[in-house]
């Protein structure tokens, strides 16, 4: 495996820690070997070194199972260079070789591109005129070695930028070479979704738009762009959150049931959901950037105080937009969707909302008003899944109270050490390419949002509009107020929800 981007922060935070997690649960292959490639001066033993100091900054020193490291430290080797030159590819080339010879990699190799965007095509042009894409197979057909291209995110800016970076990235690589990375689809709480869809009886008659009134997807953070203004600055909430991991989430609730769990067959149904849906209207979109306020009790800087962020900068921190899926099973549903950061609390969550009871049953009881059902898939930090529901009252009066069934992983299964890319970096190293999105997905997903990136990009917007510590802007409100009976779940505490609505008690998992 070689990263580019050896030296970067998502090296650091993401790559390192889950291939040391991967050597920990003896998952990772006796003949590997690990390459580095960056421009910085760094010798193998200082880049082990580095990451092996962030490991221990990031896990606590004496939860470092040493002997899980040291079988990743001793594959670790290192390539100085410019990524734009041939010479680095060459000297690659050169290294890759010795790891053959070293490790037994039999040719095998994967490119992990963790470096900026606009450096993705320059270097898989690079690796393919190198000759370092090509697969080796015999005279009958079969493989004798492959080569595989791992893309971060954001893979391209808008649907034309998209299309051209397939475009460069194709006339070096073939479609089942390319795993193009989204790394909410790594959680086990976002796989799961299909599993509690497909693995039960109960929930799939009821998952369509007789059922369903609307879902509401909410990834909000409380962190700021911290040391990313750069990035930010380019980029936005928009493009960095939403035809990745937005449309990721909306694609697991929506897809149809594939006849199978491969490949092949679960892409295809999420392309499916892709091509049913309307780009978004301008007007179906609200945007927002924080201004200064109180964070989790602490005062916090506006946006435009970040470092590396321009003083007026129009950047959006928060977007919240209105997606419709025109199919049989969801035509009329809208799927909202909201991300930000600054805000009140960290939750990823997908909440779906069912279709009132008819009230004419309860007219003379002093039962005022009935509340909808609520299933809500949580992703994070607090994973799990819980149902809302209306019980009976103890006592004489015919009274009402929404109580919940809720589910806890922790209570449930052991905690893994994982940040998502375990799985994925596995199934890239076993050419599982299920949860990596194909070219036609990614160019759809683009396709959606860029009507409003266009409006957006034409006209500036009066920010800021939110306070650090707060639920938003007030436009996102708009959005669900103007579809009648509809508004967002409270970000802040999960229990806000349950008291505004009058849950009487919770009902505890087995522990
Ligand atoms: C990344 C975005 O893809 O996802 C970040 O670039 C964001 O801006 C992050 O903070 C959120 O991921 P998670 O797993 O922390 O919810």
């Amino acid at each position: 495996m070689v990263i580019f981007g050896a030296t970067g922060d998502l090296t650091k935070r993401l790559l390192a820690p889950a291939l040391y997690n991967l050597s920990r649960a003896g998952l990772l292959p006796e003949d590997f070997a690990l390459i580095g490639v960056a421009r910085a001066q760094e010798t193998a033993e200082s880049w082990r070194e580095a990451q092996f100091k962030a490991l221990k900054d990031h896990l606590g020193a004496d939860s470092i199972d040493e002997a899980a490291w040291k079988r990743l430290a001793d594959k670790m080797s290192y390539v100085r260079g410019d990524l734009t030159k041939p010479e680095l590819y060459e000297a690659l080339g050169g290294a890759l070789a010795k790891a053959e010879q070293a490790h037994g990699t039999e040719g095998n190799a994967i490119f992990h591109l963790a470096i900026a965007d606009r450096l993705f095509g320059v270097v898989v042009e690079q690796l393919g005129t190198a000759g370092l894409t090509d697969q080796d197979e015999d005279p009958g057909g079969k493989r004798r070695f492959w080569r595989r291209v791992v893309i971060e995110k954001p893979f391209g800016h808008s649907l034309a930028s998209a299309r051209a970076l397939n475009h460069t990235v194709k006339r070096k690589l073939s479609e089942d070479q390319i795993f193009r990375i989204d790394h909410f689809l790594g959680k086990d709480t976002v796989q799961s979704i299909m599993a509690f869809r497909f693995a039960n009886g109960l929930f799939e008659p009821i998952w369509n738009r007789d059922r369903i009134d609307h879902v509401q997807i909410t990834a909000a953070e409380s962190v700021g762009v911290e040391q990313r203004g750069k990035f930010y600055e380019a980029t936005g909430a928009l493009r960095d959150m939403v035809p990745n991991h937005a449309l990721a989430l909306i694609s697991m609730v929506a897809m149809e049931p594939p006849v199978g769990f491969d490949a092949a067959a679960i892409r295809s149904k999420k392309a499916e959901v892709f091509a049913a849906m309307p780009a978004v209207e301008p007007a179906q979109a609200a945007r927002g950037q924080y201004g200064p306020g109180t964070l989790l009790g602490k005062p916090a800087n506006g946006y435009r105080d970040e470092p590396d962020v321009a003083a007026g900068s129009n950047v959006e921190t928060y977007v919240a937009m209105r997606f419709e899926i025109d199919n049989w099973r969801w035509a009329g549903v809208p799927f909202y969707f909201r991300t930000g950061k600054h805000l009140a609390t960290k939750v990823t969550e997908i909440a779906i909302r069912f279709k009132q009871a008819p009230y004419a049953a309860f007219r003379d009881t002093p039962v005022a008003a009935l509340r909808p059902n609520w299933l809500v898939l949580r992703i994070a930090p607090d994973e799990g899944i819980s149902l809302q529901f209306e019980v009976k009252r103890r006592g004489p009066a015919l009274d009402l109270a929404a109580v919940e069934m809720n589910f806890h992983y922790d209570d449930w299964f052991p905690k893994e050490p994982s940040d998502g890319y375990e799985t994925l970096l596995h199934d890239v190293m076993i050419g599982d390419q299920t949860l990596f999105m194909r070219a036609d997905m990614v160019e759809e997903a683009w396709r959606i949002v860029q009507p409003v990136l266009d409006a957006w990009a034409a006209q500036k917007a009066d920010f800021p509009n939110y306070d650090s510590g707060s639920d938003g802007p007030k436009a996102a409100n708009l959005l669900l107020a103007e579809d009648g009976d509809r508004s967002w779940r409270p970000v802040g505490q999960p229990s806000a929800q349950t008291q505004q609505e009058g849950l009487a008690s919770a009902t505890a998992g087995p522990t």
